[in-house]
């Protein structure tokens, strides 16, 4: 199993950090399933500076979590590096691929890719400050003219850090078009620190065939654990004609699960918000899944909400339409 320093891992497969998605009850879920690491979203590292712990929640008992930050400045990202480890971070991991204007034009994200010097500057004042495991997620560069990802791993080694995950897209490309997995295979040979592929990963049949074509060390998953934290179960590598696809009743259970974990973490006023977006998910391609998501758009409170989801999973036992 994978082991980024002195972190050892109970599986290689991992939950991307997901701005709006990777809180603590999607992260606990993961973890029940078998996932070998969260991440959480990305927490701007001024933020977390500012504001300090009521910035970031980790569950109690939650490891092991890795706590992505987002910045542009050394001293900045090192205090809020270590600010984190004390709450419990597990490993730390910047933050070199957000594609977003606001991220970008601050000069965090995957600007980062663009500057080397800066990143050197940046990943050494980071390892001086925490002696959990230090991680980095980047692209694949700035644009199909400018792939630097062999580059800025072997810089990120040689700063001490621990692990690379590698999202195959520029920052062009954002999420459109297919992640190129020969960079990740690239990066994979040019280092000797373990390597995560990420990138269009989404069942057992495509985690396999990510580690044998790229080589990596570790997967990665992100939209692909969405309303399916069995992504990360082992049970999901045996073929489903072994009787273990996902039943009604199991779908049933997590998604109980997920709205109470929900409810405890969320003041009222979040809740409808955080159980419609989920409610969408785990029923996604399910019988008149079309009829149900516009019925939630026009719900709200968590009963409305969970009384739907009941008479939805009723009507497709009893293979009605749904009302
Ligand atoms: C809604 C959403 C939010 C994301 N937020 C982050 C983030 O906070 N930090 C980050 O490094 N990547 C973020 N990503 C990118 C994912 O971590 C991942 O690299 C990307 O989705 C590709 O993996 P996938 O095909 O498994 O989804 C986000 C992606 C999505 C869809």
């Amino acid at each position: 199993m994978m082991r980024l320093g002195n972190l050892q891992l109970r599986s290689n497969l991992v939950l991307a950090p997901m701005a709006g998605i990777t809180d603590y009850p999607f992260r606990q879920l993961a973890r029940e399933m078998g996932c070998g690491l969260t991440f959480t979203e990305m927490v701007s590292a001024e933020g977390l500076l500012r504001k300090g712990g009521s910035f970031l929640k980790i569950g109690k008992g939650e490891h092991p979590v890795s706590v992505q930050l987002f910045g542009s400045k050394p001293e900045v990202l090192a205090e809020a590096a270590s600010i984190a480890e004390t709450l419990g971070a597990d490993a730390i991991d910047l933050n070199m691929g957000c594609p977003a204007k606001k991220v970008v034009k601050t000069g965090a994200g995957v600007d980062l890719m663009r500057f080397p010097e800066k990143v050197e500057g940046i990943l050494i004042a980071m390892r001086k400050k925490v002696t959990c495991s230090l991680t980095v997620k980047i692209r694949s560069g700035w644009d199909g003219t400018q792939i630097n990802a062999v580059e800025i791993s072997r810089l990120a080694e040689g700063c001490g850090v621990d692990a690379i995950t590698v999202h195959p897209r520029t920052k062009e490309q954002a999420f459109r078009g297919r992640a190129d997995w020969n960079v990740i295979a690239m990066v994979k040979r040019a280092v000797r620190i373990p390597v995560i592929g990420n990138g269009d990963v989404n069942t057992p049949v495509l985690i396999q065939k990510m580690f044998e074509e790229t080589g990596c060390d570790g997967v990665m998953i992100g939209r692909g654990a969405l309303g399916n934290p069995w992504v990360f179960s082992p049970r999901l590598s045996e073929p489903p004609d072994k009787g273990t696809a996902i039943s009604l009743e199991e779908r049933k259970r997590m998604i109980h699960r997920h709205l109470s974990l929900i409810q405890n973490h969320y003041e009222e006023r979040n809740l409808t918000p955080e159980i419609r977006k989920h409610l969408y998910w785990y029923t996604k391609g399910l019988p008149n899944c079309t009829v149900f998501h516009s019925k939630l758009s026009c719900l709200k409170g968590k009963e409305k909400l969970e009384q739907a989801f009941h008479s939805h999973f009723d009507s497709i036992q009893r293979r009605e339409p749904c009302q």
